[in-house]
């Protein structure tokens, strides 16, 4: 057995590969691509301590990328027994510039942040472009940004592999297994990435296969039963959602009949979309599961409500209010099951000061005030993670490949004050749009597509009559992760049918729009 093996509580060993994160705009994504090879990478500050790095038993480090220089007067630097602990260190870009200066190369300052296409030729491809897909008579790609630069390397170093115009792309020291790269093999724009990323963890880490689905679901099953013991019980709050559904499952899976399941219906998810997923719970589920009716209960508390920020807060308020009424009353529960994902945790953690838009309430994201003890059995996942779990337990792609949808639901897609009435109509033209994108084989291509009701009524013409009546606005978007999305250009066909039948099926609606804003400057959801 390899010493980097770290026995966890659940008693299961596990390697870890660890990302010093400096602030690079792919951090999270290098992480990823470690995880994807099989391995389990782990985000870290860039000044956590040797010692609290040492704790995690790493086989292999990678310090990630930087909007920062070297040469800024506040550069993030790492804990320098970092290059003294023999573990293996792979340093991306910053990460590279980092590590040349800081173990005696010379580094140029250059221009900053511009990225681009830029081919390189391998002086040596032991052990990191071995055997590399990409590798074509030693010209390779890589996505690099003209930031610093490495123009001597450190002593002990060599030089694997330069541009055309002998820039350095490539450094290591074989000895020390210490590597550098000033390109980004985690982008897809760099072919051949993932096989130096793989080589890293495999040859020089000597990492084996150990982060599969299948070894994640074992350990939480055993953790969970590690914490919540032979006799208590937990509550799961289900929203219809990947996260909370995979919750469920691993958490049935782990204590069965003492597992209570509360869903909440709040009537503001899409046509039929409560009775579907309480069907898929009540059969699939061997704890005791809640449906409450809450329909009437939301739309009471949204009447005549205007700003959707104050939706927000209701139904967030509203429900933890319906959950805590039902969660209290079944009397003896001590632990709090949530959804907690990999991302929230890194951004609750590391990011500071970014702006926000609007405030994105998770219902479901329930607060500390209900008394019970956390559990949160998905928090070193990543969302495309969360659902190779869920396929591993057996989930359906109806929820597993759902597409997002935000935690107040049609609330925050009827613009101006909610009624029952309204919210059907936006159900029927957003189940009418839903329809046609997936006969059109697109539902998968798209990041979201959905109906919004806007509060404006136009004229149209329905029969011989003229006829006042609201505008559907129609968004579909392609994103990576919804920070950033593009406008999809769907085909006009489509459009026209979509619009045809909705106008058609729905007397009430005079006019459907198709909205082409990316985002920025637009945001997805249109409140
Ligand atoms: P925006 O509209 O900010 O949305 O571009 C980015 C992503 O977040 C979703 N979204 C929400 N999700 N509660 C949620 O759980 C919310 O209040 C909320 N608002 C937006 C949105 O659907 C998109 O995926």
């Amino acid at each position: 057995m390899v010493e980097h093996f770290l026995e966890d509580d659940s008693g299961s060993l596990r390697e870890k590969v660890i990302l010093l994160d400096f602030g690079g705009q792919y951090s999270m994504l290098i992480a990823r691509r470690v995880r994807e090879a099989g391995v389990y990478c782990e985000l870290l500050p860039y000044n956590t301590t040797w010692d609290k790095i040492k704790n995690h038993k790493p086989a292999g480090i990678i310090l990630s990328g930087s909007p920062a220089s070297v040469y800024d007067e506040e550069a993030p630097k790492c804990d320098p027994a970092v290059y003294e602990g023999g573990i293996p260190i792979l340093g991306i870009c910053y990460g590279m510039h980092l590590l040349a200066g800081d173990l005696g190369g010379e580094v140029k300052k250059g221009r900053r942040s511009e990225f681009g296409r830029t081919s390189f030729t391998i002086d040596e491809p032991e052990p990191l472009f071995k055997d590399a897909s990409f590798y074509d008579e030693n010209f390779c790609f890589g996505w690099m940004s003209h930031q610093d630069e490495v123009l001597k390397p450190p002593p002990g170093f060599n030089v694997l592999a330069r541009t055309e115009n002998r820039t350095v792309a490539a450094i290591g020291d074989h000895q020390r297994k210490i590597y550098g790269l000033q390109f980004h093999p985690e982008v897809f724009h760099t072919p051949g990435g993932n096989s130096i990323l793989k080589n890293f963890i495999y040859q020089v880490c000597q990492c084996s296969q150990t982060w599969t689905p299948g070894s994640f679901i074992k350990d939480a099953v055993a953790k969970i039963r590690s914490v919540v013991g032979d006799h208590k019980k937990v509550v799961c709050a289900l929203s219809g959602g990947v996260d909370s559904s995979v919750v469920a499952f691993l958490l049935d899976k782990a204590v069965g009949k003492r597992a209570v399941f509360i869903f909440v219906d709040h009537g503001l998810l899409r046509l039929d979309e409560a009775e579907e997923v309480a069907i898929l719970y009540k059969k699939g589920l061997q704890g005791q599961f809640i449906h409450v009716d809450a329909k009437e209960r939301f739309l009471n508390r949204l009447e005549l409500v205007t700003d959707p920020e104050e939706k927000r807060r209701i139904i967030g308020n509203e429900f933890i209010a319906v959950f805590k009424e039902h969660a209290l009353s079944m009397g003896d529960i001590a632990y709090l099951a949530q959804g907690t994902i990999y991302p929230d945790v890194i951004e609750s953690g590391f990011a500071q000061g970014a702006a926000v838009i609007k405030s994105h309430h998770n219902v479901g994201g329930l607060p500390e005030e209900l008394g019970f003890e956390l559990i949160e059995p998905l928090r070193e996942l990543f969302k495309d993670e969360v659902r190779l779990v869920g396929a591993e337990l057996g989930l359906p792609d109806s929820i597993l490949k759902r597409q997002p949808f935000p935690g107040p639901g049609l609330a925050v897609r009827i613009i101006g004050a909610v009624s029952s009435v309204k919210l059907l109509l936006l159900q029927k033209a957003d189940a009418i749009f839903r329809q046609e994108v997936y006969n059109a084989g697109l539902e998968h291509e798209l990041w979201q597509y959905f109906a919004v009701l806007t509060d404006v009524n136009v004229v149209g013409v329905k029969g011989d009559d003229r006829h006042y009546g609201p505008v559907i606005a129609l968004r579909a978007v392609v994103s990576e992760d919804a920070m950033t999305a593009d406008w999809a250009r769907l085909s006009h066909d489509l459009l026209e049918k979509v619009s045809t039948r909705i106008t058609g099926e729905i007397p009430d609606v005079a006019r459907v729009v198709y909205d082409i804003t990316s985002k920025p400057p637009g945001t997805i959801e249109w409140e």
